[in-house]
């Protein structure tokens, strides 16, 4: 497979002269908008998006007005767009820019990827909108876009393989001295992919890169992307509650002899934030970032928090630093103990 030297300009000209330019979240560099659209926009259409944005925006105009609301009222606003999960990481990640960021976004894709409920490709959407950095989005109207005109056809079930179209996506960016042509190009990748490079029936006489598209050359671009369904991956959330004590131990438990990471020890984990909040009863535990942490069959998207007390939730039973380098722990559970430990000395 070999990059198309024009591929970036070619996105850009043509967003230029055939892209969306008049969103009400367009014409702007204020990360606070662009943020929200983007998160709005998720799983959402344009026309949903563009009646919700302004009434929450009125609501809400800036970051530190939307951290000082109570989540109801933040799910109040949302409701009807759906997926409610990103209503309540919505507001998580205000309060987490007022509280750790000074109520400003960070200013890379990288900082942006810590944030509750920002992925790898909202983050990179944002940074490239807002700051101009050069950086990739891989969106599932993207992920079309460039299989198709690559002929990636590696089966993006499995993760290396979506790293891979990582790979090629950083790419085909525009060249070093063209920062400030990253918004274009990021909007011209997704208007392409909302607009022509279509799921079903592509308009390949509309398209820039028609000439250059190996799906279109070879005649099958319905083939793209390849993802197959077996393996098609699950992802959940699990809350991990790391307790420890005024002397530094940790409150951990066998796991049961079944299912992910059967027998190792482990601090209680919550699969719905409810439960989690239900067993806190308010008290104030510490949010450490969340990340993912990649299985055979699933993702689990792990959000560990750290609470000190004397009077631990679930089942356990404290174990020194010494004490817990000696038991079976899953890897990223051995990694946030070492981390726990390193802060507590
Ligand atoms: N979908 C996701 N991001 C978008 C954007 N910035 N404009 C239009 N559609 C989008």
């Amino acid at each position: 497979m070999k990059a198309p030297a024009d591929f970036a300009q070619r996105v850009v000209h043509w967003q230029r002269a055939h892209g969306r330019k008049h969103l009400p979240w367009q014409g702007t560099r204020d990360p606070y908008r662009v943020w929200l659209s983007e998160i709005m926009l998720q799983q959402t259409q344009v026309v949903t998006v563009l009646d919700y944005f302004p009434r929450f925006l009125a609501r809400f105009p800036d970051v530190q007005a939307l951290a000082a609301a109570t989540l109801a009222d933040v799910l109040a606003l949302w409701s009807g767009l759906g997926y409610y999960s990103r209503a309540r990481n919505l507001h998580r990640c205000a309060q987490e820019v007022v509280s750790r960021h000074a109520g400003r976004f960070p200013a890379s894709a990288l900082a942006l990827a810590a944030l509750p409920g920002i992925g790898r490709s909202t983050a990179g959407a944002i940074a490239a909108f807002c700051f101009g950095e050069r950086t990739p989005i891989l969106d599932a109207n993207v992920r079309r876009v460039l299989t198709r005109v690559l002929g990636f056809d590696a089966d993006l079930a499995k993760a290396a393989n979506e790293r891979l179209l990582w790979d090629w996506a950083e790419k085909l960016l525009p060249g070093t001295g063209h920062a400030s042509d990253m918004p274009a190009y990021t909007q011209g990748l997704m208007d392409l992919g909302a607009t022509v490079c279509l799921a079903r029936g592509p308009a390949c006489a509309r398209c820039p890169l028609a000439d250059i598209c190996a799906a279109r050359l070879a005649g099958n671009p319905e083939h793209y992307p390849v993802r197959t369904r077996k393996l098609v991956r699950r992802s959940e959330d699990w809350w991990l509650l790391l307790q420890v004590d005024a002397s530094g131990r940790c409150w951990l438990a066998p796991r049961p002899q079944r299912g992910i990471w059967a027998g190792l020890h482990c601090p209680p984990v919550y699969t719905q934030r409810e439960a989690l909040d239900a067993a806190l009863q308010g008290a104030a535990a510490e949010e450490w970032p969340s990340f993912t942490h990649v299985l055979t069959h699933r993702d689990l998207q792990l959000h560990p928090l750290l609470l000190r007390t004397a009077t631990p939730h679930g089942a356990g039973a404290w174990f020194s630093a010494d004490q817990w380098q000696a038991l079976g722990l899953p890897a990223p559970l051995r990694k946030l103990l070492q981390q726990l430990k390193n802060k507590l000395i």
